[in-house]
């Protein structure tokens, strides 16, 4: 069932202008000049009831502005968002209530009060009943370890324990949809884990649906089985994780150690495998396993080396979204180049 439909979204931002040297910035002082950025470029896409969805893409994407419009922080240009049939910028305090965000670069909780009592507040904003509340607490405390921390003012927690004790306010009252804008940046792995854990919980015991920005792509292999990728602004891929591992990460790497040095040869190039060579006759070989296969290799190898030991490795997502990345660098510069060549 779908929960929120976001259709042709657009987002526009009107910037100053930047300009170099001295005398052109005294200018810019007097004549203010603007252009116009866009950050979301028509996007559109269906998420379903219980879904965990990855939003990830580079540095200024878009995927922030994306999820303050479907919090209803941020009024689109055009194009339309509906979160369980509301328009959320219309809609926000109703929208409030059926919602939780965390925004890992900024906390949503009183700075100079204590966790327990910025708690006690969200409480009573939400009129969440006292058993409830009680109930949660026990859960949250269990899984994020609130205790050891619950009567410190927020502006003195270390960042892992305010991005728990956010966690905690955000879903405090039983939202529908969790939005989370980078909830694990800066965070040591065993906090990481520990909200990994959390999120996938409160996923499976409540059904709740959650939207997850962020640059670590652990968190998107052990969370979600969707993912978008936005870059400029634009969708460019929507998909579950398995399709863009099988259609991004052909690559596979070899991990070699011979009892003679490495002597690259010209027939293994040819096979279309590239060859790094490291110290003590240790070798790292790439290649494309749809082009041509582990025992391929290793056939070859067993005909001139001593192979004491060898590893084979699958490509990592990181390496994955690399290269995705740069495709989408190449698609551009190819449409651009048939743009010039067209004028
Ligand atoms: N309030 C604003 N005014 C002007 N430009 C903005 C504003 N907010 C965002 N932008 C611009 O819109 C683009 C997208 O920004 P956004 O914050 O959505 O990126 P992001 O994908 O979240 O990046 P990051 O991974 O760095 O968090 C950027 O070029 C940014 O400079
Ligand atoms: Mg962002």
């Amino acid at each position: 069932m779908t929960l929120i439909q976001v259709d042709n979204l657009y987002k526009e931002f009107k910037r100053q202008k930047r300009k170099d040297g001295f005398w052109q910035l005294m200018k810019s002082l007097v004549y203010r000049e603007y252009e116009m950025k866009t950050a979301v470029e028509n996007i559109s896409f269906q998420i379903d009831r219980g879904e965990i969805v990855g939003y990830i893409g580079p540095n200024g994407a878009g995927k922030s502005t994306t999820i303050k419009m479907m919090v209803g922080i941020l009024v689109p240009t055009s194009g339309q968002v509906l979160v369980n049939g509301l328009v959320p910028y219309q809609n926000r305090i109703e929208n409030a209530r059926k919602i939780g965000a965390v925004f890992g670069q900024k906390s949503q909780l009183w700075w100079d009060t204590p966790v327990i009592e910025s708690l006690r507040l969200t409480r009573y904003m939400y009129d969440i009943p006292e058993d409830r509340f009680h109930q949660n607490m026990k859960l949250f405390d269990q899984v994020l370890g609130l205790d050891e921390f619950k009567t410190v003012a927020v502006r003195s927690l270390s960042l892992g324990q305010r991005m728990r004790a956010d966690l905690c306010a955000a879903l405090l009252h039983d939202p529908d949809i969790l939005y989370l804008d980078e909830p694990t940046i800066g965070l040591d792995v065993v906090v990481k884990e520990r909200i990994r854990e959390f999120i996938k919980e409160i996923n499976r015991q409540r059904g709740t649906t959650v939207i997850l920005t962020t640059h670590d792509m652990s968190d998107i292999e052990k969370l979600c089985s969707r993912v978008m990728v936005v870059d400029q602004g634009k969708l460019m891929y929507d998909g579950n994780l398995s399709t863009l591992k099988h259609d991004f990460g052909n690559m596979e790497s070899m991990e070699l150690e011979t009892t003679e040095p490495f002597i690259t040869e010209q027939s293994l190039v040819h096979m279309g495998v590239s060859v790094n060579a490291g110290e003590d006759n240790k070798t790292l070989l790439t290649y494309d396993k749809n082009e041509i296969n582990s025992s391929a290799i290793m056939k070859w190898l067993m005909e001139r080396y001593t192979v004491t030991d060898f590893k084979v490795k699958e490509t990592e997502i990181e390496a994955i979204i690399r290269n995705l990345y740069g495709q989408f660098e190449q698609v551009k510069s190819k449409r651009q180049e048939q743009e010039v060549s067209l004028v």
